[in-house]
C-alpha cells in the first residue's frame, strides 16, 4: 500500500532544509510563545508506540501534542499490546490510523518506523529506530544550536563516545554537514567509530574536514560544540564487550580546562556516567535545555505534518 502523498519523517533528509529550518524557526516562537498555539490541535489524537523504553521522546510529544490542545492513546510498553500475541507492524498501524490522526513510533529494528509508513494513511514519525536514526533528535539539537550559538552553520562539532551505535550521532552528523560544519571530530575507541559508510558518505557528499581521535583532550580547544553520548549497552551482543567500553568517557570539569568559553555540551540524554554532575553546574552545560526544547519542535513538527496551524493549508 503507498499513501504517497502523505508527509513522514523517518530520517532527516526527508524534509528539504529549508523544511527543516522552518520547523527550528516555529519551534523557536513556540518556546517563547507558547499560549498562541494552544489549540491548533483542538479534536487531534496523536498514538504513541514504543516498542523500546523512552523518557525524554515520548513525555515530550505526549506534552507537545498537550500543549496543542490534542489527545493521546498509545502505549509505552508494547508488551500490553497485540504485537505481544504476534501483531505484525504493518496490521497494527493499518489499524492505528483509524484511531488517530499522527503516529509516533519508536522500534528496536533498524527500518520498523519506515515499514509502518508504508502501511500508514496517517503521518508516521520515527522516534528512535535501533541504532540507526533518530529525526526528532537531530530537530531538537538543531533547535538547541540556534539557541546557544545564534546559527546552525559553520561550527567545530566534536562527537564523543558511542558513535557506532549511537542514532541520534548518525542522524545529527548527516544533518550538520547539510549545514555546512566546518569540521566533525570523532572521539571514540576503536570498537565504536562512526560506521566507515557514513564516514565515506560524508567524505564523498561534503567538503568537509573529519579528525578522528582517541581522547578528548587531544582536541578540547578546537571544539564549538561538543555532544557526549553514552555507550549503548542494549545494542552490544555481549555483557564482556560492553563492560570493557562503558567507562571509556567521563567527562569532567578538568577535561574542559583549555575549552572555548563558548563552547556548549550538548547530550541527548539519558546519560549514564560519560558527564559527571558536577559538569551540569558549568556554564557550557546546555543538556537539560536541550531535552526541554525537545518539547517546543516536537509541537512544531507535529503541526507540519496535521497542517494545521502556521501549516494549514490555503
Ligand atoms: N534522547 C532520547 O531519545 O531519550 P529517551 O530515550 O529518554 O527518549
Amino acid at each position: 500500500m503507498n499513501h504517497s502523498s502523505i508527509r513522514h519523517l523517518i530520517e532527516p533528509e526527508d524534509f528539504t532544509k529549508e523544511e527543516i529550518l522552518k520547523v527550528v524557526k516555529l519551534g523557536e516562537d513556540m518556546y517563547n510563545d507558547p499560549s498562541k498555539y494552544s489549540d491548533i490541535c483542538n479534536g487531534k489524537i496523536l498514538a504513541s508506540l514504543f516498542y523500546e523504553p523512552s523518557t525524554r521522546t515520548k513525555f515530550s510529544f505526549d506534552s507537545a501534542m498537550l500543549r496543542l490542545g490534542g489527545n493521546l492513546i498509545g502505549f509505552a510498553d508494547a508488551n500490553t499490546s497485540s504485537a505481544k500475541k504476534g501483531e505484525s507492524i504493518a496490521d497494527t498501524i493499518r489499524v492505528m490510523g483509524y484511531y488517530a490522526d499522527i503516529i509516533v513510533m519508536r522500534h528496536p529494528k533498524e527500518g520498523a518506523p519506515k515499514l509502518a509508513s508504508m502501511y500508514s494513511e496517517v503521518p508516521v514519525i520515527n522516534a528512535g529506530d535501533g541504532g540507526h536514526q533518530h529525526p526528532t533528535q537531530t530537530l531538537t539539537d538543531l533547535l538547541t544550536i540556534k539557541v546557544y550559538k545564534g546559527q546552525l552553520e559553520n561550527h567545530t562539532i566534536a562527537f564523543c563516545g558511542d558513535l557506532k551505535y549511537g542514532r541520534t550521532v548518525h542522524s545529527l552528523i548527516r544533518t550538520m554537514a547539510r549545514f555546512n560544519a566546518k569540521k566533525f571530530i570523532l572521539i571514540s575507541p576503536e570498537e565504536l567509530q562512526l560506521p566507515s559508510s557514513l564516514k565515506r558518505q560524508l567524505l564523498d557528499q561534503y567538503d568537509i574536514e573529519i579528525e578522528e581521535v582517541r581522547y578528548l583532550e587531544e582536541v578540547v580547544e578546537q571544539i564549538d560544540i561538543l555532544y557526549m553520548t553514552r555507550i549503548q549497552k542494549e545494542r552490544f551482543f555481549n555483557e564482556e564487550d560492553y563492560l570493557k567500553l562503558k567507562n571509556s568517557y567521563i567527562l569532567t570539569n578538568d577535561k574542559l580546562e583549555n575549552a572555548k568559553d563558548d563552547m556548549i555540551i550538548m547530550h541527548p540524554l539519558p546519560r549514564v556516567n560519560e558527564i559527571s554532575y558536577e559538569v551540569d553546574d558549568n556554564k557550557r552545560a546546555v543538556y537539560f535545555e536541550q531535552s526541554k526544547l525537545g518539547v517546543y519542535v516536537r509541537m512544531a513538527l507535529i503541526s507540519k505534518l496535521l497542517e494545521v496551524g502556521p501549516y494549514v493549508r490555503g
